[in-house]
């Protein structure tokens, strides 16, 4: 979760807004173009067959889409789509009454599937292999297993981390996708669906800021946008222009490059207490007061992504381009 999502995670009106720009066609989705192309090879054929999708993964960072495409399949597939997550399913029960509630051809769509525990995960493997629920109910010598068809379904799976899936279930997909982070140019293209959807306008300067400003991310352009409605609107503008853009962003202390407060205080940390490292995650963590889950998680993957931050064997190394960036000295030895 990048800083930015996890702060503004609360609240139902973000997701209702996240809700309402969802695209819904395939001509709408922007971006992932590899992905949508074999998407819909999989869905085109599934459906001339009368036959379900095969079970779909898709792992990549929060906010680049994977909920969207999974209600987008729902609809090409013409199917509902029901919703669950890793963490709500905690015991095998849990997800034999969601199997067997499932209408034929329905979807499941499972979030943060690297969450789910392994005794749940044992009554996936059959349902996702052959379509079977086994079952074992009381315990002892006196359990009895009894087993169950379930109906042509289709499981869609979603994770920030594939590589914490087991490789059991991992196999049992019939397609695995990486979500990328987005070109600028594809934001941009989001931000003028989404604002038409909100029926407000944007300058295409004012677009182009917000787009550079977005980490690369459908959901964080979308929130900036919405903020900066909110401000156009408090100042009485009837448009998004530039000089709003950048009134947002300062009053959101978000940088050029999209980097927040806490994206700076890390690289400052790295920079000026660890002399840029190397360093390991353990002690800057500490340093920080933050879990290093939370640093590999959230602060790491767009520090990197954007040349600020290094992950070596010997540990963290804050780039030349960090201490460009924040008007530090070059004093690292390693360059
Ligand atoms: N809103 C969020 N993600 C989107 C995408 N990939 N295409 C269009 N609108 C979006």
């Amino acid at each position: 979760m990048s800083t930015q999502d996890k702060k503004s995670q609360s609240g139902s009106e973000e997701i209702n807004f996240e809700k309402a720009l969802r695209p819904t066609a395939w001509d709408d989705y922007i971006g992932q173009e590899k992905v949508k192309q074999h998407l819909r090879l999989m869905i085109d054929a599934a459906r001339a067959r009368k036959e379900p999708c095969d079970h779909l993964l898709f792992y990549g960072q929060p906010g680049l889409g994977k909920t969207t495409l999974a209600y987008l399949i729902g609809k090409e597939m013409q199917t509902q789509v029901r919703s669950t997550s890793g963490p709500a399913l905690e015991k095998p029960g849990d997800i034999a009454a969601l199997l067997t509630n499932l209408e034929p051809h329905d979807i499941l769509f499972i979030d943060e599937a690297h969450r789910i525990n392994k005794l749940v995960e044992e009554v996936l493997y059959p349902a996702m292999e052959t379509r079977t629920l086994h079952l074992i109910i009381g315990k002892g010598p006196s359990a009895k297993t009894f087993s169950l068809d379930l109906p042509p379904f289709t499981i869609v799976a979603a994770t920030t981390k594939a590589n914490l899936l087991s490789s059991p279930l991992r196999s049992r997909f019939g397609a695995i996708f990486r979500l990328e982070f987005y070109d600028v140019k594809d934001i941009e293209k989001i931000l003028t669906r989404s604002a038409h959807l909100l029926g407000v306008e944007i300058t295409h300067e004012a677009k182009k800021i917000l787009a550079e400003t977005a980490r690369f991310t459908p959901r964080t352009a979308n929130r900036l946008l919405k903020r900066a409605r909110d401000y156009a609107q408090l100042y009485r503008k009837n448009v998004i222009d530039n000089t709003c853009a950048e009134e947002t962003l300062k009053l959101l202390d978000i940088d050029e490059f999209g980097l927040e407060r806490a994206d700076r205080d890390f690289l400052e940390i790295l920079i000026d207490k660890f002399q840029g490292g190397p360093v390991g995650i353990r002690a800057l963590g500490a340093a920080l007061n933050e879990e290093p889950g939370t640093i590999e998680d959230v602060y790491e993957p767009f520090l990197m992504q954007i040349g600020l931050l290094q992950r070596t064997p010997a540990g963290r190394i804050a780039t030349k381009r960090a201490y460009t960036h924040l008007k530090k000295d070059h004093k690292s030895p390693l360059f």
